[in-house]
Order: C-alpha cells, then structure tokens, then sequence
C-alpha cells in the first residue's frame, strides 16, 4: 500500500512556494527569513501561481546528506530494503543516503553496485562497496571497476580492512581513483567479544568490555598508512576521543583524514545499557525494564560520557566533519535475546535531526553547526552541492524545531523500529523533503 507522505526521486519535479521560513545555509552561512520558490524542482525567483506552504516558524535547510547507512538490500529485505530505508531517510530530511555493503551477497561488483544504484528510492542512494571480495578481508575487490559503476568509496564495514598490509595496498589503489576508504575502526583482536564500551557499568552489569583501544589502534594505523599513500580516509562513527585526538592531530599536519559521528555516540552514554532506582515497596520502575536492553547494542557501543561530550565538542568545533547515522535496521526477534547475543545496530535516519535538537537545546552545538554536519559537510565529502539559491535544483529539509513527536514504531518509515528512542517524545517534526526537485515526504 503506497503511504501518500512519501515521493520517489521519479515523480514529476515539484512547484511550490515556501513563504516565511527562517532559512539557514551553512554553504554561504547565511540565515535569514525568506521565501524560496521552486518550479519544475528548480530554486526560482517567484513562482506566483504555485501553491503557497506556510513555512513561518519552520526551519528550511539544504537536504541532509547521511554517509552511513544499511539499506539490507540484497538479501535482507526483512529488515530494510531500499524502498523502505530511503522512505525512512525522507522521513528523517536525508536527500542522499550512502549505502554500506554489509549486504547479502555483500556489494562487491560492479553489477552489485548498478543494482543498488538504479533501484526506485525516496533518497538518492550513493553505494559505498566492499573493499575485500565478499567482505572476507582476504583480497582486494576491483576498486577501479567498482568507482566506475558509481560506487563512492570503499569499506568492510561491520569489520575493519583486516591487515596493515592489505590496507596499504588498498590505499594506493584508491589514491589514484581520489575515492575514500570508509573505515570501520576497529581492531577484533583488541575488541575481543566485547559487548559494550569498557567502564563502570561494563564491571557493573557483568558484560564484557570493548576498550577504547581496539578503536585508536586502527584509527592510528589507518592513518599513518593514509599519509603515506597520499590516499583520502573517512574514518566512521568514531565513539572515543582518543580517536578524535589522532584525527585533529592528522588534519593539522594536512592527511586527506574526515570523520562522522553518529547521534548515538553524541547524545546516549553507556549507562543506557543499565536501569532501576526503586525499592520492593515502591511501584516497579518502569525503566527496570530496559536494563540490558538489546537495543542498546551497537558496534561500536555506546560511548562513555566524557566521550561523548568529546565528540560533541568536535562536532561544535568542526573537528568532526559529519553526522552520521549507521541506520542498522535488525528484526525485532534479534534483540529479544541476552543483551551479549542481540544484533549490533539501531535506526538513525528518523531521530537523527531530533537528536541533534537535543544536543543544541542543551546548548552544546549552535543550529548552524548542526545542519551544516548533517548536510554541506557530508555532501562535500560525496562530491554534492547542496544550497537553496535561485538557479539550484531545490534540495531541502523544512522542518519545526518548536513542535515534538513521538517515535512510533508504527508510523517510521523503516521496516524495523530497533532503537531505544521509540516511544520516547523528541523535538523536531519534519514537514517537507525534497531531493532533487521531487518531494520525498509530505506530512
Ligand atoms: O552496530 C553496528 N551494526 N555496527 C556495524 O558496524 C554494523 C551494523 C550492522 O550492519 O548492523
């Protein structure tokens, strides 16, 4: 059944006025209240016959651009196809969504890539393929063939490019084609089965720890390997601020070094994997419930505080080049289970710009600093322009940062709700997406 709020990037090219927005663009840093016509999916001067949206008190920015997401298709369509996770992106204001390759048959070949690339969709998708042939980490794919089919880079995501030496190599293939490698940072054998962040509430709840380490190690190595090749490195949803450091410290010295974070390492701390504060005599806790929440698990896990507050600090000073979601749809069934055997992963693309709202109600992140990290930045890095000027194809978000919603399972987009924001209430409503001069979501 074809739910009306969604378009596809094949409809006919929209016309409409939106009268009386505040209109931020972090591409010229402006931000002023203003009218932005579009006819035939273009950015006009006037379109005065259109219908006119009354934008006033809504917030209109370039189209959000995600650089991490897993679409599941092919192969695991039960929980995410292409159809659904792009309806999800337009839902959450993403006009572009890259797609990881952690698919089954993982997206290593040029036909692979084409398949993903030309699928009907509520975003762009831009495929991010697999460096190793079926992401095995044994031998490099055809990385020339595979940017020749539109893929915009490389990663074994779920897993790091495995040797050093392999990395290397790697890097000087891609070097000469200017494409990044997308590096999932971290090092299994320092990781070792841990299932979330190293620290007190690890002791606590008796799971076993990841340290930061199996992180820096890999951020470390992959960056020196990177200035050697004169190659580009996108590291990935970075949790430490160990991490951070090497990347502030690579950029200084001039590495082709850019990163993400995702609003889960932002925005929710370790302590969400724990729960209740209440005695026998009281009525139950409600949140007892959530201890050892299987949607709580993600790779890498949730983050401790000190670096979360790292990281948005990096996201304010702009260290951080991007907000990222790692949208990891799961079946319900996988995190019914002992928190250590649930499926690593939660969904991103509907509650990241609610997530972001949060950091700057908080007063933690500037508005313009936010968008910017959901749309310019990460466009940049995908080689998209995004902006809202009179001549453009109109690529935007309008949403109302003062209205709220609840995260109903029932009404995302995705075809899975693994996150521990649903059911919670979070500021931010999306009212308008559009990618491309169509428009993606309507409500
Ligand atoms: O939590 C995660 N889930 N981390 C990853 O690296 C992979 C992802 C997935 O594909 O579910």
């Amino acid at each position: 059944m074809r739910d009306a709020r969604f378009g596809l990037l094949t409809d006919r090219p929209a016309t409409f006025v939106l009268v009386g927005g505040r209109v931020i663009d972090p591409s010229d840093g402006s931000d002023e209240e203003r009218d932005i016509a579009v006819r035939d999916g273009l950015v006009v001067e006037a379109a005065d016959d259109a219908e006119r949206i009354d934008a006033s008190g809504w917030v209109i920015a370039p189209g959000f651009c995600d650089l991490h997401a897993h679409l599941r298709e092919p192969g695991i369509s039960g929980a995410e196809t292409i159809a659904s996770g792009t309806r999800a992106a337009a839902h959450g204001g993403f006009t572009t969504v890259c797609a990881m390759p952690n698919t089954d048959p993982p997206l290593d070949s040029a036909d692979a890539v084409g398949a993903v690339v030309a699928a009907p969709a509520s975003a762009r998708v831009r495929v991010i393929a697999a460096a190793t042939r079926r992401r095995a980490g044994g031998e490099l794919t055809a990385v020339e063939e595979l940017g020749r089919a539109g893929a915009i880079g490389v990663s074994d995501d779920g897993a790091a490019v495995p040797s050093a030496a392999l990395t290397a190599d790697l890097l000087a293939r891609l070097a000469s084609l200017g494409l990044p490698l997308f590096e999932h940072a971290e090092d299994a054998s320092v990781a070792g089965g841990g299932v979330m962040r190293a620290g007190p509430a690890a002791t606590r709840l008796g799971l076993a720890p990841w340290p930061p380490e199996a992180e820096v190690a890999i951020v470390e190595r992959d960056i020196a390997l990177a200035e050697a090749a004169h190659a580009r490195l996108h590291l990935t949803h970075l949790s430490t601020a160990r991490s951070l450091d090497a990347v502030r410290a690579a950029k200084a010295r001039g590495v082709a070094v850019t990163c993400d974070v995702t609003p889960h390492h932002l925005a929710l701390t370790d302590e969400w994997v724990a729960g209740s504060r209440r005695f026998a005599w009281e009525e139950a806790d409600p949140r007892s419930e959530l201890a050892y929440d299987g949607r709580c698990r993600v790779n890498p896990p949730l983050a401790s505080r000190d670096d979360a507050m790292n990281l948005l600090a990096g996201v304010a000073d702009g260290a951080v080049d991007a907000i990222a979601t790692d949208h990891a749809p799961h079946p319900a069934e996988s995190k019914l289970v002992p928190f250590a055997q649930a499926a690593p992963g939660l969904i991103g693309l509907e509650t990241a710009l609610s997530v972001g709202l949060l950091t700057v109600e908080a007063g933690r992140l500037s508005l313009s600093a936010l968008l910017a990290a959901l749309s310019t930045r990460p466009a940049a890095i995908v080689g998209e322009k995004r902006g809202l000027r009179t001549g453009e194809r109109a690529d935007l978000v309008a949403f109302d940062p003062a209205a709220g919603w609840r995260v109903d399972a029932t009404t995302l987009g995705s075809a899975s709700a693994n996150s521990p924001l649903v059911d919670m209430e979070l500021p931010g409503v999306v009212r308008l997406t559009v990618a491309d001069g169509r428009v993606t979501y309507r409500t």
